[in-house]
């Protein structure tokens, strides 16, 4: 058993392989077929040398084959026997595992997967999802539009529930807390909670608009399925998860208890491993997984905010949750869902009031646009700031000129005079 046996060039994958996309950069000295039969078998039943306890039937059933390799991708077939499909912990051990350290490459990075229809209907995809979540808000036509309440650490309770209040009253139709905020001595998390809920209530008492708080429960997985149901029991309708550092067992484990909450998913920690754009696993890979898991809402990039990620890479994470069609060069064929529903793209990250024409020309409107120095940090307040996003996107929607829309909103055309032009960083 060599590596370069689990190469297959040619083999036609069937329904039920699971597939994978590597891009691979071999060590000095190791071809790039002997690379990529390494991570076929490290990924899959192999490792460094033959074995005695290796049977004739586990090889032929179990063994991941490489049936393509074009440049320096290199493309694999899993047999889904490999896997336990409602288990992404173990699905990443073993796809996006040990294979990121082997000595036989020097980089190497997960592009895409593509699962079967076991995944798809052992998992549960988002109990919500966009056309569940536009029909809680009760919103259409027009993106969603949040604020991230800043400062991000250091507001009481109290202090903070008078921030949610002047955001939703001002136009919002979300407001949340920031990722690392959680329980801390300045902020107790059930006093939060409720004063926050509290302010909700009173903003959609105003307004006579659906208004919501989405509080981090981000913790260890039985802290988090406690602060969860103490949202719910409580009157909230969001839960947000930091997805990545809480794992897929955490974010599994929240979605299956069937809380009755719309999950909210930020991608704090992604960029260790997606940024590199020749090592570790792309965005669509964890935009994927994270739709599968059932989050209703995630972090995908801003395109020209403050993160990292080009429009080709942010659009397909966009796409890939289900909210266009553009059909772009993903390396493997599209994922069929199933029942699985569609997942509302978050842009945030660095966004004010002017970047809003473009945010709805990139993402459509089938985004939640986010803004948390953008309305925290407009001269005249949070209340004004918020109005300003909210005048911004309803001109935006209607194809008018942010400037036409200022002559009518004095909030719109001091964010304007602030932050036009400013290049973020
Ligand atoms: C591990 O998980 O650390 C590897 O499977 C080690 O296996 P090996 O000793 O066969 O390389
Ligand atoms: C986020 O968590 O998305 C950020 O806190 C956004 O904040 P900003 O709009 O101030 O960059
Ligand atoms: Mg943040």
């Amino acid at each position: 058993m060599k590596y370069v046996d689990f190469l297959e060039i040619g083999y036609i994958p069937r329904e039920n392989d699971v597939l994978a996309a590597f891009y691979v950069e071999p060590a000095e000295n190791v071809t790039v077929e002997e690379a990529a039969g390494a991570v076929a078998s490290e990924s899959s039943i192999g490792t460094w040398t033959d074995l005695a306890t290796m049977r004739q039937s586990i090889w032929d059933e179990l063994r991941a084959k490489v049936y393509a390799i074009e440049d320096n991708v290199v493309y694999i077939a899993y047999p889904e026997a490999l896997f336990e499909p409602n288990n992404i912990p173990q699905f990443l051990s073993s796809v996006a595992g040990n294979v990121f350290g082997m000595k036989a490459v020097k980089a190497l990075r997960l592009l895409d997967i593509r699962v079967t229809s076991n995944f798809t209907t052992q998992l549960p995809g988002p109990a919500f999802g966009v056309k569940g979540v536009r029909e809680i808000l009760n919103i259409k036509h027009r993106p969603l539009i949040g604020t991230i309440v800043k400062p991000k650490l250091g507001l009481s309770p109290r202090e903070q529930a008078e921030v949610v209040y002047n955001s939703l009253a001002g136009g919002l139709d979300l407001v949340k807390d920031d990722e690392n905020l959680t329980h801390q001595v300045f902020s107790n998390f059930e006093e939060r909670v409720l004063r926050c809920l509290e302010a909700v209530q009173k903003a959609e008492k105003e307004t006579g608009e659906k208004k919501a708080y989405l509080p981090n429960i981000t913790a260890p997985t039985e802290e988090m399925l406690r602060r969860a149901e103490f949202v719910k029991k409580n009157g909230g309708t969001y839960a947000m998860i930091d997805i990545v550092t809480a794992g897929f067992s955490g974010l599994q484990s929240v979605r299956n208890r069937n809380t009755g909450l719309i999950i909210h998913a930020h991608r704090a920690m992604y960029a260790s491993f997606a940024r590199p754009k020749n090592h570790g696993i792309h965005m669509l890979v964890l935009a994927k997984l994270s739709r599968l898991a059932g989050v209703d809402q995630l972090h995908i990039g801003t395109v020209v905010g403050k993160m990292e990620g080009d429009r080709a890479d942010v659009m397909i994470c966009h796409e890939a949750l289900g909210n266009s069609k553009h059909t772009l060069n993903a390396p493997l064929p599209p994922q069929s869902w199933g029942n699985i529903k569609p997942v509302f793209s978050v842009a945030s990250g660095g966004l004010h009031p002017g970047h809003i024409p473009d945010l709805v020309s990139i993402f459509g409107i089938d985004a939640v646009l986010q803004f948390g120095g953008g309305v925290h940090g407009h001269p005249d307040g949070t209340r004004a700031g918020a109005k300003a996003v909210r005048d911004a996107v309803e001109a935006a929607v209607k194809g008018k000129t942010l400037e036409e829309a200022a002559k009518k909103s004095k909030e719109l055309a001091r964010a304007l005079e602030k932050w036009k032009g400013v290049v973020i960083k």
